[in-house]
């Protein structure tokens, strides 16, 4: 059956896994996703194509192609794909497909976890693909905790509000590789963050 179907496939460690991402990943024809996603899915016998982080569009022009063709195809997100995820662009480009959204546990929603907050009740921020802004700053404004996907650097986020006369002392957590075995997560203040390297792969939290 010719679908695209746009999967979440949680933070990174197969514990996160849906059994619904697993059931569709085992189904398709055709797996499309980072290295990462791909490593979760060594098993599984349908033709494996892998993204170029630095030409995403060119893999979804690809899976929706395959699924012009009559193909079922399976495009996998890191966490949720409609947080800061794929869901977007590639609605943008997949005009009448047919297309299913299956949904993963974001980021965010293991960050919060992990931290103990409601999340119903943090700002959500993400400066992916975007850098920081005032966005940032508006967020900062009430007394909820703010949680930040920072644009692949915490120390220009923590710089930019520093600059932008937060408290240096304003209370900071890094959660960084969430779910993998070197998983770390680091309560510091905002300008002890410009002391510390962290991965890419992080939330930032401002309390
Ligand atoms: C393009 S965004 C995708 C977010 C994803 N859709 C989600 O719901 O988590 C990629 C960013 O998500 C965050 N991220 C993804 N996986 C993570 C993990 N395992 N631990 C910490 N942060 C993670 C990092 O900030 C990373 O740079």
């Amino acid at each position: 059956m010719s679908k695209l179907f746009v999967v979440g496939i949680g933070p990174g460690s197969e514990d996160y896994l849906t059994f619904k991402a697993k059931k569709i990943v085992d189904s398709v024809e055709v797996l499309i996703g980072s290295r990462r996603a791909l490593e979760l899915f060594s098993e599984t016998t349908g033709e494996k194509i892998e993204l170029d982080p630095k030409n995403m569009e060119k893999g979804f022009g690809h899976a929706i192609s395959e699924v012009r063709k009559g193909k079922s195809v399976a495009l996998l997100s890191t966490g949720d794909p409609g947080f800061s995820g794929i869901l977007k662009p590639v609605l943008d480009l997949s005009g009448n497909l047919d297309v299913e959204v299956v949904p993963g546990i974001s980021s965010i929603q293991l960050c919060a976890a992990k931290l103990e907050i409601s999340w119903d009740e943090a700002n959500l921020v993400t400066l992916h693909g975007k850098g920081v802004s005032s966005q940032l700053l508006e967020a900062l404004e009430n007394d909820k905790p703010t949680m930040v996907l920072p644009n692949f650097n915490v120390k220009e986020v923590a710089e930019f509000l520093l600059d932008n006369s937060i408290d240096p002392q304003r209370e900071v957590a890094i959660c960084e590789r969430l779910s993998y075995p070197d998983e770390r997560m680091v309560k510091t203040t905002l300008l002890d963050v410009l002391n510390e390297n962290f991965s890419y792969m992080c939330v930032m939290v401002i309390f």
